[in-house]
């Protein structure tokens, strides 16, 4: 069957920031083969190519001057052994009804990961995270369609060089490879990991359940519904610094958050930072930080990329002044080619 094809898309529906912006053309690719349709068609070769799943960590800049390909490729394969349950993911499944899903078939181990908005393609090129687990916790392979090369490869995840908000898709694959399946391993010996601060009121009793219902109300409870305020989620990383430097913040803050970070390193919350130096609701235009979590910058109604993008600015030069720390997006921004509109 030929892909179908929209020209002149308007791209509301398929991203969560709420800007408004269309592009060229989008299709929708439910299969490995419609995908391989889609890029051996000649008159889309010399297009910049954009595959979006859930549109939940994007912002654009302008109108995209290519074809979004929509990644719809479903399926929900389950095996075990004694030891865990395997499940092999369609990479356009939604992520949050994926880890809903396996604990109604008592398969525990996402619970800690639930509601994060997006697509389980997208997972393994973020290497998603939250609550004390990260998604490189649980990947056993991740399969990708190689543009290049014209098929499927299956790399481990050692080979998908998992780091904090990084991985190979985003560096030596950045733009060769689309996620079409992802391998999860979730050990039958389940522990719940509720080490992560708020989680800790749970105790050792906690279950599956019951995490997942924590998580899903503390997340509820700070995180902007993008159906009322357009956001992509944290919009920058959390920095990781010096102990020198930490140690220097902290003599003049000793309340300041901090995660290990390898040698010599700390992770420190870009939130608290953000919180501190004094920009919670802050404006440009209808461009906000949000009152409740400061790693978030929301479209209050009608934001322009420009006023997004200058309150980002503002964030990183006010940080940067205070602290002497120069905050990274964590959101993709992107320019009318796809290439980085930042
Ligand atoms: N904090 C403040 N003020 C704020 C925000 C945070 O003081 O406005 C403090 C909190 O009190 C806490 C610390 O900063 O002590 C950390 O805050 P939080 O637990 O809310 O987590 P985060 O570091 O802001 C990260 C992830 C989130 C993930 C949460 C929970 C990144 C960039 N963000 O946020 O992931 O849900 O931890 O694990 O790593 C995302 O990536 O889009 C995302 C939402």
């Amino acid at each position: 069957m030929p892909v179908s094809v929209i020209f002149d898309a308007n791209l509301a529906e398929h991203h969560t920031f709420g800007v408004s912006v269309r592009s060229r053309a989008l299709v929708v690719v439910d299969s490995v083969a419609s995908l391989q349709r889609t890029y051996q068609t000649a008159d889309w070769k010399a297009l910049p190519k954009l595959i979006v799943g859930g549109g939940s960590n994007l912002l654009f800049t302008e109108d995209f001057d290519g074809l979004v390909i929509l990644n719809r490729i479903l399926g929900r394969q389950v095996s075990e052994t004694d030891a865990a349950f395997y499940l092999h993911l369609g990479a356009g499944e939604n992520w949050h009804d994926v880890v809903s899903w396996s604990l109604d078939q008592e398969m525990p181990g996402l619970e800690n990961l639930a509601l994060i908005p997006g697509t389980v393609g997208a997972a393994p090129v973020q290497n998603i995270g939250a609550y004390g687990v990260e998604l490189s916790d649980l990947c056993e392979y991740v399969d990708y369609w190689d543009c290049e090369a014209e098929e499927v490869v299956r790399l481990t995840a050692e080979q998908c060089r998992f780091g904090y908000r990084e991985s190979v898709f985003k560096g030596d694959l950045k733009g060769r490879a689309v996620v079409v399946a992802v391998g999860l391993k979730l050990p039958k010996a389940w522990r719940p990991n509720t080490g992560y601060g708020p989680l800790a009121e749970l105790g050792e009793d906690a279950n599956a359940r019951s995490i997942f219902d924590a998580v899903c109300r503390i997340r509820a409870s700070k995180l902007p519904d993008p159906n009322q305020q357009g956001n992509a989620g944290s919009f920058f990383k959390n920095p990781i610094i010096s102990d020198a430097l930490f140690t220097q913040i902290q003599r003049e803050h000793p309340e300041i958050p901090s995660y290990p970070a390898g040698p010599e390193h700390k992770k420190v919350p870009a939130g608290w930072l953000i919180d501190r130096a004094g920009l919670k609701g802050h404006r440009i235009g209808d461009a906000a930080v949000h009152t409740e979590q400061a790693l978030v910058l929301v479209n209050q109604d009608k934001a322009t990329p420009d006023q997004i993008t200058s309150l980002a600015r503002h964030v990183v030069d006010t940080v940067s002044q205070q602290y002497g720390i120069e905050l990274e997006p964590e959101v993709r921004i992107l320019n009318a080619k796809g290439g980085a509109g930042w």
